[in-house]
């Protein structure tokens, strides 16, 4: 971890462990005139608890997919460096009790399901193929599979019949933590879903994100496949009717940078589904947003810091 020279506390680190998402932000905060340092959490390293953190700003983006990139002990590593850093009273933007969100869609549901937002029928699952074919006779088809752990939306998988899922349980990939979520599917009323983009409590912008082209979507421009039509597009002066409930939601489990994911169905429900608080934005729908994600965190981080 770099050198105290020229430290302050006006300085932001950052910790996450993929630099692949990094450039965007390192332009934001260049451009406010912030400094920022990077400490990788891929799971490798050491932590000397008899040390005292710098006198910094931290963000935590640590991300739920860091295991399909080689870096599922980069959880463990960061639990420690955030409990480390809070005990020395540093202030840290999306701190521990985010992580444990982040982490596990059993703990997003149950918050989002205290502040009052819709949510899907889930049920958990510790267990084999036959335990998740009990939870999805309780859930009813159709259903989705998922990982608690999630991210990229891999693991997603649509089942139109309890039968689907017994022909082929056997053949899913195992969670990284373990634990499976069997949830309701919710019909969205034409095929989109919205990702609402909230920093330090206020609502960038919201994206409509198709579903057309199945679950693994990821809004960074790594994931983009060259020459398809483009998933993401901004829903241009759109506020979400539940923006206080989110906001609410937000205050309540100490969330400041995060991207919530709903559906809208036909008969009006709005279900909120997933809480990404690595929030990744997409390069096209930032080049006509009325904010920028990463500059409006550059922002925040400043004046947290300030
Ligand atoms: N209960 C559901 N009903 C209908 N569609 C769903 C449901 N859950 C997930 N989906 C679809 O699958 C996609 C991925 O699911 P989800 O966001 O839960 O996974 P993820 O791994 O966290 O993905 P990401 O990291 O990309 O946000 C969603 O964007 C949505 O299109
Ligand atoms: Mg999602």
């Amino acid at each position: 971890m770099a050198s105290d020279l020229h430290r302050s506390n006006r300085t932001v680190i950052a910790l996450h462990e993929n630099p692949e998402w990094w450039a965007p932000f390192q332009v934001a905060f260049d451009a406010e005139g912030v400094d920022v340092e990077q400490w990788l959490l891929t799971g490798e390293g050491e932590l000397d608890l008899d040390s005292v953190p710098p006198e910094a700003v931290f963000w935590s983006r640590m991300s739920a997919s860091a295991p399909s990139r080689g870096h599922a002990l980069g959880k463990e590593q960061a639990r420690g460096v955030l409990a480390w850093l809070e005990s020395h009273g540093r202030t840290v933007v999306n701190g521990r009790g985010v992580l444990e969100l982040e982490m596990s869609k059993v703990a997003q549901h149950a918050a989002l399901r205290a502040a009052g937002i819709d949510v899907p029928r889930t049920v958990a699952v510790l267990g084999g193929p036959q335990r998740l074919v009990a939870a999805a006779e309780r859930v009813g088809a159709p259903f989705v599979t998922k990982h608690d752990q999630g991210g990229k939306g891999l693991g997603v998988r649509l089942y139109g019949s309890v039968e689907e899922l017994a022909d082929t349980a056997a053949e899913l990939d195992p969670p990284a933590n373990g634990v499976w979520l069997v949830q309701e599917y919710v019909a969205p009323a034409e095929p989109f879903v919205t990702r609402v983009e909230i920093v330090g409590g206020e609502h960038l912008y919201s994206v409509r994100v198709s579903t057309e082209q199945g679950f693994e979507l990821c809004p960074a421009d790594a994931c983009a496949a060259p020459g398809a039509a483009p998933l993401f597009a901004l829903r241009e002066g759109y506020t979400p009717p539940q923006l206080g409930a989110y906001q609410q939601f937000l205050r309540r489990n100490g969330i400041d940078v995060v991207g919530l994911e709903f559906v809208e169905t036909a008969d009006g429900r709005l279900v909120t589904y997933d809480v990404n608080t690595n929030t990744n934005y997409n390069p096209d729908v930032e080049a006509v947003a009325p904010r920028s994600g990463p500059r409006a965190i550059a922002r925040l981080l400043a004046a947290r810091a300030g």
